[in-house]
């Protein structure tokens, strides 16, 4: 059973890593070859697309994580210290990433596509490239964090 569960976590952290990398590098300058209507249009289908996906497969991490790190015996007690240390590192990020990608999809994310079809100044573009590379540069953290964390038990 507790394989079971591992693999769960490593196929959902696959399709969140691989799904971020496909949006950064592929469809989004994609979406960026188009002008105005359009490129908000664009925008809008990649964020309705991914988000679904994208959260399902952050609420599987946490859900299996959490049976995973029962199993290592974070909640009895019997994990190294080593071990608790790194997960509390772990769990924070998540919770950063989590916070992050809440800011991107649900706040700047549609908030630009109303400020590009409305023609307005689009002055969330800024912040909404910050937190995605800060969300982008998490989501390479964490699985290497989790890796360094499964060789510790
Ligand atoms: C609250 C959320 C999370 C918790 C509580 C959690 C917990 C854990 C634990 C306890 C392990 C070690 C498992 C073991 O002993 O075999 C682990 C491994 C791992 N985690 Fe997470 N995790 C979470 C979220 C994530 C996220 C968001 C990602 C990817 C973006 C991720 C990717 C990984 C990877 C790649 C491993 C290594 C698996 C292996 O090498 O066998 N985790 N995680």
């Amino acid at each position: 059973m507790e394989v079971a569960i591992a693999a769960l976590h490593v196929l959902a952290a696959a399709v969140w890593v691989g799904g971020t990398v496909a949006l950064v590098f592929i469809a989004v300058p994609m979406a960026r070859m188009f002008e105005g209507e359009d490129r908000a249009r664009a925008l809008r289908r990649l964020g309705t697309g991914w988000r679904p996906l994208g959260w399902s497969m952050l609420a599987i991490l946490a859900g299996t994580g959490l049976v995973l790190a029962g199993h290592d015996g974070v909640f009895s007690g019997h994990a190294s210290t080593r071990f608790y240390v790194l997960f509390g590192i772990k769990v924070a990020l998540v919770a950063a990433l989590a916070a992050g990608a809440f800011v991107h999809d649900f706040l700047l994310g549609p908030g630009l596509a109303r400020q590009i079809r409305e023609g307005r100044p689009q002055t969330l573009r800024r912040p909404l490239v910050v937190v995605g590379w800060c969300n982008f540069t998490l989501t390479l953290t964490v699985p290497v964090i989790g890796t360094v964390l499964a060789h510790l038990t």
